[in-house]
């Protein structure tokens, strides 16, 4: 796996020239309604790509445009998506135009209910910032009793004081209730689950992927 890009060098079209050491290409999707995301997909599996049999579980996983955009940059990667009907069926057409459809499984269910076990990586992508910490600890704890061993639980959000704005901050706090979490307040929701922040990437202007294991692993 190639190291990441310094923080100075981290524009778009440098995410897409990472590489690992499993999966010799990458591959840009064909648009998105959501213009961060196909920037965050390629690097965070360039640092956690695993084609093994357990697969990378979006949690929340909306229409699937980060998914789609990790599985199309990982060909040996397999997804599962979880999220609400009618989101969860509307997004298999995305997985269908990424030409990922067969390497990923779709989910309706709540991220408040059980999720599927044993994935390698349970992908929070702008989930935690939409709800209090009441809800955000149960969303966590969902993803914490179904992790495999050597999984990982990946954030990708607005950090406050880091990689967010006040005006996005006070519409999750209007809307939702929820906030922009600074690094020590994501540290410590994540260390009543028994969670390590292992790393914290700066992804895009607006977004970082914290990376969490479980402490005994
Ligand atoms: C802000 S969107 C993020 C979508 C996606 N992760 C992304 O970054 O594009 C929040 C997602 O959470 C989903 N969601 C809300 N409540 C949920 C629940 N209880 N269980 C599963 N998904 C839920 C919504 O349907 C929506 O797709």
């Amino acid at each position: 796996m190639t190291a990441p890009p310094s923080t100075a060098s981290r524009t778009n079209s440098t995410w897409h020239r990472w590489r690992c050491t499993c999966c010799s290409a990458t591959s840009k999707p064909s648009g998105s309604s959501r213009a961060h995301l196909p920037a965050t997909g390629p690097p965070i599996t360039a640092r956690h790509c695993a084609p093994t049999p357990t697969p990378t579980t979006a949690v929340g996983g909306g229409h699937g445009t980060l998914l789609a955009t990790i599985l199309a940059a990982h060909p040996r990667v397999r997804g599962h998506l979880i999220d609400l009907e009618p989101t969860a069926t509307e997004a298999v057409g995305t997985f269908v135009a990424h030409r990922v459809r067969d390497r990923v499984r779709v989910s309706a269910q709540s991220f408040f209910d059980p999720l599927p076990a044993g994935a390698q990586a349970y992908l929070l992508c702008d989930i935690l910032h939409d709800w209090d910490d009441e809800h955000a600890h149960r969303i966590l704890a969902r993803c914490v009793e179904a992790l495999g061993p050597g999984g990982r639980v990946l954030v990708v959000e607005p950090v406050g004081g880091r990689r967010a704005n006040t005006e996005f901050d006070l519409a999750m706090l209007v809307i939702f209730a929820g906030r922009e979490r600074r690094v020590e307040e994501f540290r410590a929701l994540a260390a009543a689950h028994g969670l390590v922040l292992d790393a914290v990437v700066d992804l895009t202007d607006q977004r970082c992927l914290l990376e969490f294991r479980a402490a005994d692993t």
